[in-house]
């Protein structure tokens, strides 16, 4: 059955968070951390190894039970059901929404269509098992006999971000394999890749769902035939694996069926990295540590199947989400990893988040008259904080950040670590508290400075503070928690999805520019010319094709 479509604004609890939200809104974090002294252990969560600190938002108790209330109105429980249990809730594309089934253990049991689809996932899994050992042990030799060393995923969007970001992410875990990745149609991309390797030991693990996606079958076909250039053509068997759903279009490309690790439609591309299309993880990271990835993921799909709304880490954390985006009229949420093996991570989940939840037309067809998709960015701290933080502190917007940060460090330098680490708790003081007047004014006293001096720069020197901040700590970074991590932000899509009232799992906006970008390509490799465009487009297509 489909979600429900009822619009949250019409709801009791909507509101009752709009009264609420204006006796709230202009009180200060600092003086709601003086009214209440448990505050800060009252709105803690600790599950597992995560610590999640929701106290540094612009919210009280009362504010979290409204949204708590908003998400029973909305009959969020029934909804989770239904995302787990393998309903159609991707309604318009008529399909169910399970990457939760790709982490679920063998004795699980999960239907799609009357069938349950665990067997054939572990079937998958054992696969991409054997196929990892024998790559990354060297059994498995190239064309003419040698090890492979290298491995390029050709893919882009969800079959190439995930893998990409938890292989970055994981260095650290990593064997001796060389991983590189090509997405962009920019042919200067998989040039710069290729350049320098080998094809007597490289592997290419081309990853489309649909198998129709311009850029990666661009880049597919262009290295297949520089590899042709130098091998023969029986040597793209061993050199050449796919993953897809689409195994007629693979099989026609050249690509032996038994090199075809399939995938389900049920599987969200920006979802699919615990599927075949994780491939390139495994192999990068040795299968063991691929499956702790999907076992931490499976440990967080449990504690937000089963944990009551106030102990959801999840459900908490995207409820903050819609309180900011919808009451406070915030456009956009920062996410800072203070660890450099996070890069990636803001990036990745740009696609999650916003291809997700960038919707406004609602489960009812209509379009919605409210804010729903939230702006994402972000860069690992410190480095952030030497860019773009004077924005966060002392800008006109309202910013809520994420700071996520880890306890112990990998390489164990306890000296940079502590560095690393003063800055987080930093940062989240600072913005909590900014710097009243009367502190400007006493960090003056013995700088020699005028009465006219002190007057003029003091404005300047003022922080207003009461910026919202979620401080999580976890333990380490390992494949299992970085599972767990990204397993919460895929929870907190889906919650945000549900109260917004839209479809989180199509992604419609992305087709217009793919067919339009189609029939200018025409115009542009051909002499063919069309009157269709607008004075600007039709401009700079003669500009371009004139100059080129
Ligand atoms: O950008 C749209 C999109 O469909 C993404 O959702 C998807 O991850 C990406 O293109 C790649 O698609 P495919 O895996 O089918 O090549």
């Amino acid at each position: 059955m489909a979600l429900k479509a009822t619009n949250p604004t019409t709801t009791a609890s909507w509101k009752k968070l709009q009264s609420h939200f204006d006796t709230i809104k202009s009180k200060h974090l600092k003086d709601l951390f003086t009214a209440d002294a448990n505050r800060a252990k009252d709105l803690t969560v600790e599950w597992d190894d995560f610590y999640v600190d929701f106290s540094k938002n612009r919210i009280t108790k009362e504010t979290l039970d409204l949204l708590y209330d908003l998400a029973n109105e909305l009959d969020l429980k029934d909804a989770i059901s239904k995302y787990f249990e393998g309903d159609i809730i991707n309604a318009t594309e008529g399909r169910a929404v399970l990457h939760t089934a790709l982490r679920a253990p063998k004795d699980a049991k999960v239907f799609v269509d009357g069938e349950n689809v665990i067997p054939e996932v572990h079937e998958v899994k054992k696969k991409i098992e054997n196929f990892t050992n024998s790559i990354v042990s060297g059994d498995h030799k190239g064309f003419s006999g040698k090890a492979i060393t290298d491995v390029v995923n050709i893919g882009i969007g969800g079959s190439d971000l995930g893998p990409a970001m938890v292989v970055d992410s994981l260095q650290y875990y990593k064997n001796h394999l060389n991983t590189h990745f090509v997405s962009n149609v920019d042919g200067d991309h998989y040039n710069e890749v290729i350049k320098n390797l080998n094809p007597e030991t490289t592997l290419f693990v081309i990853v489309s769902k649909t198998f129709t996606t311009q850029e990666t079958l661009s880049n597919a076909n262009s290295i297949r035939a520089w590899f042709l250039e130098s091998q023969p053509q029986e040597a793209v068997s061993k050199h050449f694996v796919a993953v897809s759903t689409n195994i007629e279009s693979v099989k026609n490309f050249g690509i032996d069926e038994d090199n075809i690790f399939p995938m389900k439609d049920w599987v969200g591309g920006r979802f699919s990295l615990w599927s075949a299309v994780g491939l390139s993880i495994s192999l990068a990271l040795g299968y063991n540590h691929f499956e702790s990835l999907l076992e931490g993921a499976h440990k967080m799909d449990e504690h937000f199947r089963t944990s009551s709304f106030e102990n959801n880490i999840p459900v908490t954390s995207a409820l903050l989400t819609i309180w900011y985006n919808n009451f406070f009229k915030s456009e956009s949420e920062a996410i800072i990893p203070y660890t450099q093996y996070l890069n990636q991570f803001a990036t990745y989940l740009q696609q999650g988040i916003m291809e997700s939840n960038g919707k406004s037309v609602d489960r009812a067809g209509k379009r919605v008259n409210y804010e729903t998709g939230t702006i994402i960015w972000g860069e690992p701290g410190t480095n952030s904080q030497h860019a773009f933080f004077q924005l966060i502190h002392q800008g006109t917007k309202l910013i809520p950040t994420d700071f996520i940060g880890y306890i112990k460090s990998l390489h164990g330098n306890k000296e940079h670590h502590n560095k690393l680490m003063s800055n987080y708790f930093a940062q989240t003081e600072a913005l909590m508290n900014g710097k009243t007047e009367t502190e400007v004014l006493s960090e003056f006293n013995g700088q020699n400075l005028s009465e006219d001096d002190i007057k003029t720069l003091t404005p300047f020197k003022i922080f207003e503070g009461n910026k919202p901040t979620t401080s999580l700590l976890i333990q380490k970074l390992t494949p299992e928690s970085l599972g767990k991590l990204i397993a919460m932000y895929e929870h907190k899509i889906f919650v945000q999805g549900v109260i917004w009232n839209i479809y989180s799992y199509d992604q419609f906006g992305v087709e217009l520019g793919k067919q339009l970008a189609k029939s200018i390509l025409k115009e542009l490799s051909e002499d063919a010319s069309s009157s269709n465009h607008d004075a600007s487009t039709q401009s700079l297509l003669t500009f371009f094709k004139k100059n080129c």
